[in-house]
């Protein structure tokens, strides 16, 4: 099983909340779902709540699972603020075990691809499909591996934008990319320019990050063999047909009986 060396930059929530704000089109496609499937509704790898958080609003049972305490701290803040009522817990997905079903089991944020391996991705399927009661709904996106794209500017220094860190430094972060066609892993390494008042006194720490890309036909058969059919694929949250140059593989699935 790959390890997760890939997720230190998680830990720092208020750059995540500020990079990652929630879209209208991505709301209201979790809420319509939720409409129709109704709850219990499981979060998996919620991050800060950013999905979590506002359908909890919308008055579901929700629950929220990742790996890194931080995010779940944050989230738990967050979840105050807003005066709602939401099961955190912290566990590795791969090794969930809670007990009981939901209506409605989704992971968003891409958080799919960073399922690097077999072993990962069969151990995130097998939690999902021990938590998804026979008539539940499963959902998650991931980006769409066209190959003109990640074949262009390997190692190429790109511009990542600028933030403010957890702790008060301004940051500039630039990262150069390759990908490695065999293993359908994207890797990226991040230069990270951090500095308080004066941009000469930065430091640079770099930071590594992986993910994993599926193509749609692996898909299907992927969630096919793990016991899932593919309901519905969209090419974004607006739910656009899926084509081949859609930014996004949307999958709406069902448990299949086995
Ligand atoms: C891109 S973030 C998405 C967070 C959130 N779903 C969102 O949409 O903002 C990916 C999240 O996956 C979590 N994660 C990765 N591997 C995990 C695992 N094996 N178990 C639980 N959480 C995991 C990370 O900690 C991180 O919070």
């Amino acid at each position: 099983m790959i390890d997760f060396d890939n997720l230190e930059g998680y830990r720092d929530t208020v750059a995540y909340d500020s990079l990652n704000k929630l879209k209208e089109i991505e709301e209201r496609f979790f809420v319509d779902l939720a409409q129709r499937s109704g709850g219990p509704i499981l979060d998996i790898a919620c991050g800060t709540g950013r999905l979590t958080i506002p359908l909890a609003k919308q008055g579901y049972e929700m629950t929220g699972v990742d790996i890194i305490p931080e995010t779940l701290e944050a989230a738990k803040k967050k979840a105050l603020n807003a005066g709602v009522a939401v099961r955190w817990i912290q566990a590795d997905v791969r090794q969930l075990e809670l007990q009981r079903r939901y209506k409605m089991i989704f992971t968003t944020g891409n958080s799919f691809q960073h399922f690097l391996d077999r072993e990962s991705q069969e151990g995130l399927l097998r939690t999902v499909y021990n938590h998804l009661e026979d008539d539940g709904v499963f959902t998650f996106e991931t980006r769409n591996p066209i190959l003109s794209r990640l074949a262009e500017d390997n190692e190429i220094v790109k511009d990542a934008g600028t933030y403010v860190d957890k702790d008060g430094n301004n940051v500039k972060s630039t990262y150069k990319r390759s990908y490695d066609h065999k293993n359908h892993l994207e890797y990226y390494t991040f230069t990270n320019r951090l500095w308080k008042e004066d941009e000469s006194d930065a430091v640079e720490v770099e930071e590594p990050f992986v993910l994993r890309y599926f193509f749609p036909q692996e898909l299907e058969s992927f969630l096919y063999y793990n016991g899932f059919t593919l309901e519905q694929v969209f090419g974004n949250f607006d739910k656009s047909s899926f084509q081949a140059d859609s930014p996004l593989i949307v999958c709406v699935c069902r448990k299949r009986s086995l």
